[in-house]
C-alpha cells in the first residue's frame, strides 16, 4: 500500500515491472486466509489488486483500499471495487469476515492505528491475516542506506519509513486490540530481484534516498557498491536479504 505521507510514490507499471514477485509470494498468505466462496473480505493495502482478482474470481466478495490513487485506478482497471482510504483511517464499521493484507503494514506508522482499524472493520469472531516485513527485513540494504546518508552527516535512522517488528512485538500489539493470536512467525525469505538492486532501490528507497537532496543519483550509486559484496552473486544476480512476518489473529465471537 502506499504510504504518500511517507514520501513514498506509487508507479504501478514500475511496481510490476521491479517487484511483480510481491504479489505472486503472496500466494502462502492467501492459503493461509483460506478465503470461502460468498465470504466478505477486505484486502488492506491492495497496490495494482492482483491478489485481490484472485479472490474476486474465486466468488469472494473483496473490498481493496490502497492509499495511492495511481494504485486504486490500477485496481479497478481489474474489476476491483477499490477506495482510496489511508490505513490508519479505516472507515469500516463491523463489516468483513476476514481483513487480508499482504506487503503493507512496514509502510504504517503507527502500526496501532491499523491494528484499531482492521478490529472495527472486522465481524465479531472475524480474523486478520497479512504477512508484512520482520525484524532484521532487508537489514543489508537498511544499513547500506544509512551508511551513504550519515557519509552526508543524515542521520537517516530516525526519519527510515519502515516498520519490522518482531514476532513477540507484534503479537503484543495484536493482543492488547483484543485479538487472540493462532499464528505468528518471522519468516527468513531471500528474494532474487528481477531487476536487481537498483529496480529496488528506484521501487522502495525513494523515502530514504530523498534524504539526500541533490545528491540523490550519487548516494544510490554508493548504495549500489556497497551491496554489491553481500548481494550480488557471480553471474551478477541479486537477492534481496526479505524476512517476513506471517500472521492470523481472530477476535472473539461476542464484542
Ligand atoms: C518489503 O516488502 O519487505 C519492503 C518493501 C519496501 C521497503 C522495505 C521492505
Amino acid at each position: 500500500m502506499a504510504r504518500e505521507q511517507s514520501a513514498q510514490r506509487w508507479d504501478p507499471e514500475g511496481y510490476l515491472r521491479n517487484a511483480g514477485f510481491v504479489a505472486a509470494l503472496g500466494e502462502p498468505v492467501l492459503a493461509l486466509l483460506a478465503p470461502r466462496r460468498g465470504e466478505r473480505v477486505l484486502d488492506l493495502g491492495c497496490g495494482e489488486g492482483l491478489l485481490a482478482a484472485r479472490m474476486a474470481a474465486a466468488g469472494i466478495d473483496v473490498v481493496a483500499v490502497d492509499a495511492s490513487a495511481a494504485m486504486v485506478e490500477a485496481a479497478r482497471r481489474r474489476g476491483i471495487a477499490a477506495e482510496l482510504m489511508d490505513a490508519r483511517e479505516l472507515s469500516f464499521d463491523a463489516e468483513f469476515d476476514a481483513v487480508f493484507s499482504n506487503a503493507v503494514l512496514h509502510w504504517v506508522r503507527p502500526p496501532e492505528a491499523a491494528i484499531a482499524g482492521v478490529r472495527r472493520a472486522l465481524k465479531p469472531g472475524g480474523r486478520f491475516v497479512g504477512e508484512f516485513g520482520g525484524h532484521g527485513n532487508v537489514a543489508a540494504i537498511l544499513v547500506a542506506l544509512l551508511a551513504v546518508l550519515s557519509r552526508r552527516a543524515i542521520n537517516a535512522a530516525a526519519h527510515r519509513p519502515w516498520y519490522f517488528p518482531t514476532a513477540r512485538e507484534y503479537r503484543g500489539r495484536l493482543e492488547r486490540a483484543g485479538f487472540a493470536v493462532e499464528y505468528i512467525e518471522l519468516i527468513p525469505r531471500p528474494v532474487v530481484l528481477p531487476t536487481g538492486i537498483e529496480g529496488w532501490l528506484e521501487t522502495f528507497a525513494g523515502p530514504m534516498l530523498a534524504l539526500a537532496g541533490g545528491e540523490q543519483k550519487a548516494a544510490r550509486a554508493e548504495v549500489v557498491e556497497l551491496l554489491r559484496p553481500a548481494l550480488c552473486d557471480r553471474d551478477g544476480n541479486w537477492t534481496a536479504d526479505y524476512v517476513r512476518l506471517r500472521f492470523c489473529a481472530r477476535l472473539p465471537e461476542k464484542r
